[in-house]
């Protein structure tokens, strides 16, 4: 009996250890459920080479046993494989599945699950990241980087917990990813910035042989070479084009053209002038070469002598052309305005492309204001402006005493060496149709504005045109 009772007194104490178990079992899963978080959304915009990325990222996390499992997924529109690389690479942690433009990231946390998510919600509530300076840089080759760094402001003041990683290496082109790390409260974040090191100076050709070259009729044309260089990639001759149509069965002036574009796409022209004479003639048993005149060419209502756009009193352009400024002239400009600058000289811009609108509206005023014949010495009638065909620009200050000051004379001395020319000269007046103008700059490329200005001709003497 007793046995019996004893073992009746065993299977109570089971029962009640069963139950206790369960009971345990069944608290611990409705805790976990009741912790089983819920969602953080977090957005991010960025803008990355001009384009805005949206990045959403949706954080999940789950209570286990003694930790507590972070799933994030971040979607990214855009599908810039090298952005999800360079995110993958600093987030992933413990795994990672990239598919169709969404990256997931999986990765454990050694915390409590509530004080991940308080620690999310406090530094997204609570702080403010701001990148100072653009998120996206381009920094001249060998040129120096300063950083504007990111300032993370924690209760409208600034944290210094910033860390730096980068590996720019401003001796090389490329695009480099500047990484900034911020803590607070041990909560980890990032901000990035990519900085382009960029080459944008401009290849070089050095003809060899003479730059003009004078043929008689069916002569060969024999090639003298050419050397490329450039200061990033070095000797690029290779790489030279040649647009070559000389024709010596057909009298005329030629230009051949030799076009060199270096690795960052700066591209650089030179031209040959090749002079083919006419037939031999023979006069009194002599032989005469007679040369050839200039060729004027008129092409869509425009006028160009040997090549060169002409525009004057006399040659005019189309009401309905409007190139904007020309890209190869206004880089010639900033290049010299930026090497003045160096000196100490003022080239402010003060005026660029004018369409015949503009033209029209000034020229008109000046009429207004002091007669047409007055007006016809100073200002172009609409049409007649080289500010029209976007290769001329005014400098400096239009005043005719700034020919007296250093800028002035800087301007008249080294203009050619940047492709451009003084357009409206002292003395020159009844050629070019206008008073001297020591602001007024035309370019032509430096190997033209340099023959001009040693000619000390107007372009319309140089040109044959006047
Ligand atoms: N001042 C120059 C001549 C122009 O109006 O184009
Ligand atoms: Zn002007």
């Amino acid at each position: 009996m007793l046995t019996i009772k004893i073992k009746h007194r065993k299977i109570k104490v089971f029962n009640l250890l069963l139950i206790l178990v369960i009971f345990i079992l069944f608290i611990y899963i409705l805790i976990s459920l009741i912790l089983l978080l819920p969602f953080l959304n977090k957005k991010y915009d960025y803008t990355i080479n001009g384009k805005n990325y949206k990045i959403n990222s949706k954080v999940v996390y789950k209570k286990r046993l003694l930790k507590c499992i972070v799933k994030e997924s971040i979607s990214i529109n855009s599908n810039d494989k090298g952005l999800y690389d360079f995110i993958k690479k600093d987030y992933l942690k413990d795994g990672y599945i990239y598919k169709n433009n969404n990256l997931i990231l999986k990765y454990n946390v050694k915390k409590k699950c509530g004080s991940v998510l308080d620690d999310y919600k406090k530094i997204f509530e609570k702080t403010n990241f701001k990148l100072l300076g653009n998120e996206e840089e381009n920094v001249n080759w060998k040129g120096e980087y300063e950083d504007k760094y990111v300032s993370l402001i924690i209760n409208n003041k600034k944290s210094k917990n910033i860390n730096i990683n980068s590996n720019l290496n401003l001796k090389k082109t490329g695009k480099y990813y500047k990484t900034y790390y911020i803590e607070n409260n041990n909560i980890k974040n990032k901000l990035f910035r990519i900085i382009n090191v960029i080459d944008n100076e401009k290849p070089l050709i050095e003809l060899k042989g003479d730059k003009e070259i004078e043929l008689n009729y069916s002569d060969n044309y024999k090639e003298e070479g050419y050397v490329a260089t450039d200061n990033y990639d070095g000797n690029i001759t290779k790489n030279v084009k040649i647009k070559n149509n000389v024709d010596t069965k057909k009298a005329g002036i030629y230009y051949i053209t030799y076009t060199v574009k270096d690795s960052s796409s700066n591209s650089f022209s030179i031209k040959r002038k090749v002079i083919v004479n006419e037939n031999k003639e023979k006069t009194d048993g002599k032989i005469e070469v007679k040369k050839q005149e200039h060729v004027v060419e008129e092409k869509d209502g425009i006028t160009y002598v040997d090549g060169v756009l002409i525009v004057n009193k006399k040659y005019s352009v189309p009401k309905n052309y409007n190139p904007g400024v020309n890209k190869e002239a206004e880089l010639a400009l900033k290049s010299m305005q930026n090497d003045a600058k160096k000196l100490g000289y003022d080239l402010s811009l003060l005026s660029g492309f004018r369409s015949y609108e503009r033209q029209n509206e000034l020229y008109s005023n000046y009429v207004k204001k002091h007669g047409e014949e007055k007006a016809s010495t100073f200002s172009a009638k609409p049409g007649h402006s080289e500010h029209q065909t976007g290769l001329a620009f005014d400098v400096g200050k239009l005043d005719y005493s700034f020919g007296n000051t250093p800028s002035g004379k800087w301007l008249e001395e080294n203009c050619h060496k940047y492709g451009f020319i003084l357009r409206y000269l002292k003395g020159k007046e009844d050629i070019t149709g206008y008073v001297y103008e020591p602001w007024h700059v035309r370019y032509l490329e430096t190997d033209i504005a340099t023959k001009v200005k040693e000619s000390g001709l107007s372009l319309e003497e140089y040109l044959g045109v006047n």
